[in-house]
């Protein structure tokens, strides 16, 4: 099926490696040209090459998203290097394990506003060129910790659950414009960031890191982590053209490890 997102522009947040990288590279497949941000200039001018060398166009920025700004300047950028932005995906953060005692005033700064309000600042700076779209799309990438409990994940289930309301509200508010607001909560993907994290969520719970991947496993019904392809393709079905119709939704791509009905 041919998904319609052949010369559309997209803004991946967060996408120099991990899950925002799989989705840059599905959406690259289907012929989409796409503006990827980070930190670490290396790794982002990795990640642009092998984009590039599928044929689209594809741009690397530079930027802390963890403040306004630097939000505001990552979709300034994209928009003038790309000829404008149809589709932003807001994929930005990850997990800190932590419990409420571990979890500083400072940590609680850098997570809420790099999980969270990058989020609602990436989406302000955005919507002004997505109206311009004849298919605008915004996709929310949070996490499955903001359906499902899951002890330790303290620092995802707070931003998560507030994506699920903010990606309600706006979907509402720009439904008029024909732009769809959509979330994805995927479930434990193998990305370069759960090599560290593993460890911690190991020893919080006394038990050996391959202990902990087993676990994740044994609790999904697929019986196994995600790979982050699998994410991207979903997400990349979200923003076509052809899913015209869905907005306002959280969708679940976990394995089966939500388990309530
Ligand atoms: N992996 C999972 O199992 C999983 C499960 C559920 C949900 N999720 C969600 O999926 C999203 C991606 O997770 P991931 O595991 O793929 O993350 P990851 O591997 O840690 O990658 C994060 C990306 O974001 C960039 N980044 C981090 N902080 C940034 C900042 N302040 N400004 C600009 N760029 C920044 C990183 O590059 P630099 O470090 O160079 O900035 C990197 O490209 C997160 O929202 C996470 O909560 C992940």
């Amino acid at each position: 099926m041919d998904l319609g997102l052949k010369g559309k522009n997209a803004a991946i947040t967060g996408s120099s490696q991990g899950i925002g990288n799989a989705i840059a590279n599905s959406l690259a497949d289907e012929g989409c040209n796409v503006a990827l941000s980070a930190r670490n200039q290396e790794r982002l001018d990795q990640a642009v090459a092998e984009l590039e060398a599928k044929g689209v166009k594809a741009v690397g920025i530079i930027c802390d998203l963890s403040t306004e700004e630097g939000c505001g300047k990552f979709i300034k950028a994209a928009a003038e290097a790309l000829g404008g932005i149809d589709i932003l995906v807001n994929n930005v953060g990850g997990m800190i394990p932590g419990t409420i005692d571990s979890v500083d005033e400072d940590l609680w700064d850098t997570i809420l506003n790099t999980n969270l309000m990058s989020f609602v600042h990436t989406t302000k700076h955005a919507i002004p060129h997505i109206k311009k779209s004849s298919a605008g799309r915004i996709l929310n990438v949070s996490g499955v910790t903001g359906k499902q409990l899951m002890p330790g994940a303290l620092t995802t289930t707070i931003p998560n659950t507030a994506i699920h309301g903010f990606a309600k509200i706006m979907a509402a508010e720009l439904g008029p414009d024909n732009i769809t607001v959509n979330t994805i909560c995927p479930g434990f993907t193998n990305t370069e960031s759960w090599g560290p994290r593993s460890e911690v969520m190991a020893k919080m719970k006394g038990i050996t890191p391959q202990q902990f991947h087993d676990g994740v496993s044994a609790q999904t019904l697929l019986g196994r982590w995600a790979d982050p392809k699998e994410i991207g393709d979903a997400a990349a079905w979200m923003v076509s053209e052809k899913n015209s119709y869905q907005t306002g939704t959280v969708v679940e791509i976990c394995g089966g490890f939500a388990k309530y009905i």
